[in-house]
């Protein structure tokens, strides 16, 4: 496996790949998610690239640039295990050189809502990175998981929007046994925010069970009925339940074409999102 630090060498290396290069962007902090991308990349590509880089532009000052989870050896260990050809883990200058202006921001209500309402530096940062990883990497394919679906999405429109030719491949969440979607994030909760943190494949779990089964239709009397959920947990602090339309994430009133419900809570200090399709029934 060869580990690449520089744009240069990474231009060099992916000059003599050719066609079928799959991408997996990734912060590091690997855990089965990303391994599942990497599998799927695997089996759908002649060479497989993985980017290892904590991108500080998508992180507000208060927010965790300097606690993410950093383990370069470990990281490269479980990606050398997986058979990835290339590791690409440049440094903060390569990505971001003395003089940066390329800025990439997909504007507009998919970005301004949800995660784009609390965290609004967050996808101008993540469409610049991402769009320098594919004009730098050249790939035929990207893969992002699903459970970052509105970051999915982003990405999605930002590829169209710069006319990068490169298919956005969303892949499921991987969850823990007891249901938790694994995230790197999981790392900094204690064990009893662990245990809190099981509100929200609980709340998810509802929303289905009451869309699915019950038939219901009303998506304020949906989110209303989550909320209450997640308030019975002490630890947990809401900051949205969202009922949107599964590809646009308009908001919706009425739940009567595919879905998506999503949530983000805070457990102690750790944000977690989280989200599950909702496939309403028609009637008979
Ligand atoms: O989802 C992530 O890990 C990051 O947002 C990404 C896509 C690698 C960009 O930094």
């Amino acid at each position: 496996m060869k580990v690449i630090e520089t744009v240069a060498e990474m231009k060099e290396a992916r000059a003599d790949m050719g066609v079928g290069v799959g991408l997996v962007p990734t912060m590091g902090g690997l855990h089965e998610g990303h391994l599942s991308l990497v599998r799927r990349a695997r089996s759908a590509d002649g060479h497989v690239v993985v980017s290892l880089f904590v991108n500080p532009s998508q992180f507000a000052p208060n927010e965790d640039f300097d606690a993410y989870p950093r383990d370069l050896g470990r990281d490269l260990r479980l990606l050398d295990a997986e058979g990835v050809g290339v590791v690409f883990a440049p440094a903060v200058e390569e990505m971001y050189p003395p003089g940066f202006d390329e800025w990439v921001e997909v504007r507009g209500p998919l970005t301004d809502r949800l995660e784009g309402a609390f965290r609004p530096q967050f996808f101008c940062g993540v469409t610049t990175v991402v769009a320098r990883l594919l004009r730098i990497v050249r790939p035929q394919r990207a893969y992002f998981g699903e459970k970052d679906a509105q970051q999915l999405r982003v990405v999605r429109r930002m590829a169209e929007e710069q006319r990068l030719p490169v298919e956005i491949v969303g892949l499921p969440t991987l969850r823990e046994p007891d249901g938790l979607a694994m995230s790197s994030r999981n790392s900094y909760l204690t064990p009893e925010e662990r245990q809190a943190a099981l509100v929200l494949p609980r709340a998810l779990e509802l929303g289905r069970t009451m869309v699915e089964c019950e038939r219901v239709r009303d998506a304020g009397k949906l989110k209303e009925a989550l909320a209450d959920c997640i308030r019975r947990e002490p630890l947990a602090r809401i900051d949205y339940v969202a009922v949107t339309d599964y590809e646009t994430l308009e908001e919706l009133t009425a739940i009567d074409r595919p879905a998506l419900l999503l949530l983000a809570v805070r457990t102690g200090a750790t944000r977690l999102i989280d989200n599950t399709p909702l496939t309403p029934h028609r009637s008979p």
